[in-house]
């Protein structure tokens, strides 16, 4: 059996206190994630708000939502900085500038570096389209569909450096049918992405969690 490497997962003894309730939302894309996260915010489901809109990539159709709603946006080009260490800590200055409590990683098609992840210990949130630890990185649910799973879904999860790899916090499975395309299984696992982000956000910031080992485990009521 391979051994699991403890010290990539941040190992808390004591459950957290509350997180401050402002968001920093990460996107590349569509944003449909994000829009989900307004959403549940504007219907009361969720008690947070988005701070900012952090894009690398200036033409991400999730942008025009965060300004639809006029929440602040920036798109910082990778290209603009020497390296990946000196992008992240312009996004570390981005999310304190606007005091985050929480970072919220949705379709953010770049690897988190140690600026960041020193800077929010903890405090980063993931989505992604499989069962993790199932397909981990690009095109999930290709993956799943090559392998031939009967069963995938989505995962949100605390992100660590180890790639898709952090304890989790919420998963929803969704069954994989004979017809399906990446197309329609996509859509059907979009559907669970847009229910439990929210969910798994409101939990990360009401407290009272812990990481034990790899587990996410939440206080008994
Ligand atoms: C989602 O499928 C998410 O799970 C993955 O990237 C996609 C982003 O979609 N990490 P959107 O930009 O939120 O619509």
């Amino acid at each position: 059996m391979r051994e699991l490497d403890a010290s990539k997962v941040p190992e808390e003894k004591d459950s957290r206190p509350p997180v401050p309730r402002r968001l920093g939302v990460l996107i590349s894309g569509r944003g449909s994630n994000l829009q989900s996260i307004i959403d549940a915010i504007a219907r009361d489901r969720l008690d947070a708000g988005v701070a900012v809109v952090i894009s690398n990539r200036a033409d991400a159709a999730g942008l025009l939502r965060a300004r639809a709603k006029d929440i602040e946006t920036t798109c910082l080009s990778p290209r603009e900085y020497a390296d990946r260490d000196e992008y992240d800590r312009a996004i570390v200055e981005v999310l304190q500038s606007h005091r985050v409590g929480l970072v919220c990683l949705a379709g953010f098609m770049r690897l988190v570096g140690a600026p960041l992840l020193d800077a929010f210990s903890s405090r980063i949130l993931n989505i992604h389209p499989s069962l993790l630890p199932a397909f981990p990185g690009l095109d999930a649910q290709r993956q799943a569909l090559d392998h031939g799973v009967r069963v995938t879904g989505a995962t949100v999860h605390l992100v660590t450096s180890e790639l898709d790899g952090g304890p989790i916090v919420l998963q929803s499975a969704v069954p994989v049918l004979d017809e399906d395309t990446v197309e329609t299984l996509s859509a059907r696992i979009l559907v669970e992405e847009h229910r439990i982000y929210p969910e798994a956000i409101r939990i990360v910031l009401d407290g009272g969690w812990a990481v034990v080992g790899r587990r996410f485990v939440r206080r008994r009521i």
